[in-house]
This record gives C-alpha cells, sequence and structure tokens, in this order.
C-alpha cells in the first residue's frame, strides 16, 4: 500500500515508521522545511527510543521518505492520513482544528485516484463529516471516502505500542475504505491486533473516552492516595488489592503527583466541552480535571510540610522533570506548579533529568540544572522524586545522603519502600503510605 503520512509530529512520524516497517512504501509530509531537512539528515526530532533505528532501517530500505511538498505522495496513495497537531485552543479548551481543515483543503487540490482520507489526530466527534465536507465542496468529482482511526500509543512506548497494540479502530462505512485499511493493519492481524470497524464518529468518540477513563483511573487511585495516608493504610497494596479484580484490572492504578503530558489534560477538557456543546454535561471527567489540577498544586505544600512547614531558605533538589520517564516532553509536567510552589514559598531549587533538560530550560529558567543526582542532591534539605525515570530507583543512598544538608526525601512516585529508606536513615514522605 502507498500511504501519505501528513504531520511528523510524534503520532506521525512514529506511526508513519511503523507502517514502512511493515512493507508499506510511505511518505511523511511536514510543512516546516527545518523538521523535513533535519529528517533528511538522519535526526529525529522526538526523543522516543528505538525511532531513530527505526527511521534509519526504512529510509535504507526505500520504504520511508521525507517531503514539504503534499502534491505527489497524495496523488499517489492508497491513504492519506492526518496527523498534525490538535492542541488546546487558548480561552476555551476546545480542541483547535485549523491544522486538519488547513490539511484536509490541501489534500483535496492534490487527489487522484481514489484514496481514503484517515483522521489519525485526536479530534471532536463530527469532524470527519466536517473534513468530508472540506474535500467534497474543493473536489466535487473527487474520488475519495474518509475515515477515522485514532492513535493509541503512549510515548515512550510508541514504538511497541503501535505493532502490539491492544485494538484498532476502524471508523468508516465505506466498504472500499474498509478494504484498504484492513490491508494497511493486516501485519498486525498476525499480531493478534484485534481490528475493530465503527462508525466513523463512534471511532472518534473512543479515543476521548478512552483516554478520559485513564485520567479517572489515576485520578480515583490518587484521591485514595489522600485517604490512605490519613487512615495509615497503604495505596499500593489498595492498588493491587482492587487490580487483581479482572473487572478492575492493575494498570493504570499507580498513585502519584497527578497525570500531565500532551494527551491527557488536552483530551480531557476537550471531552468536556464536546459535552457541553451537546448538552450533555460530563460531571465525572469535569472532576476528574479539577482534583488533578489542585493535586498538582497541592504536591509543593506536600513538600513544605516534610520540611516542617517552612521553605524559605531552604533549597529542594527534583529527580525528574518530565511529565513521566523515557520521553523529553515536559508539556503539563507536574514539575511545572512544583517548581512554580516551591518557588513561591521561598525555596531555591535543583534538578536533574535524564532527557528533558533541554525543553525545561524554556519552561523553567530560574532553577540550577545539575550533571545528575548526586550532583543534584548536593547541599539539599529534601530531595523529591518527581519522575521515576530507571536512573532513580536504585540510587546509592549512602552517597545521597553525604552529599544532602538533610536527609529528607519525598518520593512522588512511590520508587522506595519505606522501611528501606527508614533503615537508611532518612526521612522518607511518599504518595498513599503512612509514615
Ligand atoms: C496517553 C495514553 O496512555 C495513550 O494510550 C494515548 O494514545 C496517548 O495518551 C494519546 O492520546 O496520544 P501518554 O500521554 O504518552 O499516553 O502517557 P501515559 O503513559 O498514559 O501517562 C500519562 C500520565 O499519567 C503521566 O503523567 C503519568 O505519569 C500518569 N500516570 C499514568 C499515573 O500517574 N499513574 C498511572 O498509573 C499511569
Amino acid at each position: 500500500m502507498r500511504i501519505a503520512m501528513i504531520g511528523t509530529g510524534y503520532v506521525g512520524l512514529v506511526s508513519g515508521a511503523c507502517f514502512a516497517d511493515f512493507g508499506h512504501s510511505v511518505v511523511c509530509v511536514d510543512k516546516d522545511a527545518n523538521k523535513i531537512a533535519a529528517l533528511h539528515r538522519g535526526e529525529i526530532p522526538i526523543y522516543e527510543p528505538g525511532l531513530d533505528e527505526l527511521v534509519a532501517a526504512n529510509v535504507r530500505a526505500g520504504r520511508l521518505g521525507f517531503t514539504t511538498d503534499l502534491t505527489a505522495p497524495v496523488g499517489d496513495a492508497d491513504a492519506v492520513f492526518i496527523a498534525v497537531g490538535t492542541p488546546s485552543r487558548r480561552g476555551d479548551g476546545h480542541a483547535d482544528l485549523s491544522y486538519v481543515y488547513a490539511a484536509a483543503r490541501e489534500i483535496a487540490a492534490a487527489l487522484k485516484d481514489f484514496a481514503v482520507v484517515v483522521t489519525k489526530s485526536t479530534v471532536p466527534v463530527g469532524t470527519g463529516d466536517e473534513v468530508e465536507r472540506l474535500i467534497r465542496d474543493a473536489r466535487p468529482t473527487a474520488d475519495f471516502a474518509v475515515a477515522s482511526n485514532p492513535e493509541f500509543l503512549r510515548e515512550g512506548a510508541a514504538i511497541r505500542d503501535f505493532k502490539f497494540p491492544d485494538r484498532i479502530v476502524i471508523g468508516t462505512s465505506d466498504e472500499r475504505a474498509r478494504k484498504v485499511l484492513g490491508e494497511i493493519y493486516r501485519p498486525l492481524s498476525l499480531n493478534q491486533g484485534p481490528l475493530l470497524y465503527t462508525t466513523r464518529r463512534t471511532a472518534e468518540l473512543i479515543k476521548y473516552a478512552a483516554n478520559a477513563f485513564l485520567a479517572t483511573k489515576i485520578t480515583f487511585i490518587n484521591e485514595m492516595a489522600d485517604l490512605a495516608e490519613r487512615v495509615g493504610a497503604d495505596v499500593q497494596d489498595v492498588a493491587r488489592g482492587i487490580g487483581m479484580d479482572n473487572r478492575i484490572g492493575p494498570k493504570f492504578l499507580h498513585a502519584g503527583p497527578g497525570f500531565g503530558g500532551s494527551c491527557f489534560p488536552k483530551d480531557t477538557r476537550a471531552l468536556v466541552k464536546i459535552g457541553l456543546d451537546h448538552e450533555t454535561p460530563l460531571r465525572i471527567v469535569e472532576a476528574v480535571l479539577a482534583v488533578n489540577d489542585n493535586r498538582k498544586r497541592a504536591m509543593a505544600r506536600k513538600v513544605s510540610q516534610a520540611l516542617g512547614g517552612q521553605l524559605r531558605g531552604k533549597t529542594v533538589a527534583l529527580l525528574g522533570l518530565t511529565f513521566k520517564p523515557d520521553t523529553d516532553d515536559m508539556r503539563e509536567a507536574p514539575s511545572i506548579p512544583l517548581v512554580t510552589g516551591l518557588m513561591d514559598m521561598g525555596a531555591r531549587v535543583r534538578a536533574f533529568d535524564p532527557a528533558g533538560m533541554t525543553q525545561a530550560r524554556d519552561e523553567l529558567p530560574e532553577i540550577t540544572y545539575c550533571e545528575d543526582a548526586y550532583h543534584c542532591a548536593h547541599g539539599a534539605d529534601a530531595l523529591v522524586i518527581v519522575t521515576e525515570w530507571v536512573h532513580f530507583r536504585a540510587l546509592d543512598l549512602v552517597r545521597l545522603k553525604q552529599a544532602m544538608k538533610q536527609p529528607v526525601i519525598v518520593d512522588l512516585r512511590n520508587v522506595y519502600r519505606p522501611e528501606q529508606m527508614s533503615e537508611s536513615g532518612f526521612a522518607y514522605f511518599s504518595i498513599g503510605r503512612a509514615h
């Protein structure tokens, strides 16, 4: 199959490289000439384990190319995927669809023989209808179908998620579109990836519903963690105890500083707006958003309490800044309100992150950036584990204690066991566990 992938952001680049790896012929298109030039030089604009090798291998094999001009690849394609950004619109939280619609207009001008235009970007219900209308208005005689094929990959595990998916959702009622997409994903059905065919609107809603449900699961266990701290219970065991029930499942029950990233906050906000637009307020999702925002802000108070309620003149060392490990992404990271809160309370902040410091410098210019965990701990009154990078899971506690001014650890990801920490002479505070 011949595929044109519009947008070389996270979803576009990973999907394009994986499709090429299946043996399809893929051209990735982006308006940003610098990005395309970098890709031609073999430089990958995002941090994703394994992506550079995957891109290089498929470029070498002649199955993957990059260009700024969509005319030829769209004209040749069996399927054109729209994988451009849908950021939160400034002011109202709605998804900003201007990039999607601009792509649709350009695709319309370039279509030749039958092609399926597929929205892979996360888009509100009804966007596929609008894309179809736009293309039809621009080219009344063009032969095309519009389908929705949402993406469920996680940053840091994107290639694995793409190649071994729990499901592939294909939203279209057009027979030819079903056939083309069925063929494109055929290699995955060999990996037992089940194809779920739905209507276009249903597929669009599945994406938001999945992210909102996962965000709800995290927020639920975070509230249980607060209660566990008060009543002297252990939230890790609560998560295990409820997760062993097949109806609940063990995943996404890890309590922490609140969810962040480029998807959950943006998509839950957009879903709330979609609900309001259709006179169906989504109270649970609204509550999830509010609870999560409060939680991120509360983390600075947790650090302050660990230091006796006084941060003025104290030095706080943060390990991890990105919203989760294995990414350099700082978008909506819990570290951002944490740093702001700590500084507002008069603390000096030092930090180390294995991949996110370049991005973090733009977002958080006023903190001291360090070379590694031990350099970061130097002279600190408290050390806070903010992101559970593998680098922070087996720290040399003796060395850490020697480096610090006071042996206080606030572990926002429950990486360590409380007993181990008290044996090592640390005052240890974690999430949802009595101390
Ligand atoms: C999320 C979904 O997991 C993907 O399925 C989806 O495709 C993607 O959004 C998207 O819409 O594009 P991602 O944002 O990369 O993926 O990251 P997750 O691993 O889901 O983590 C999101 C946030 O939840 C992080 O801040 C993480 O620390 C937090 N989290 C996750 C918890 O606090 N506890 C958990 O148990 C799991």
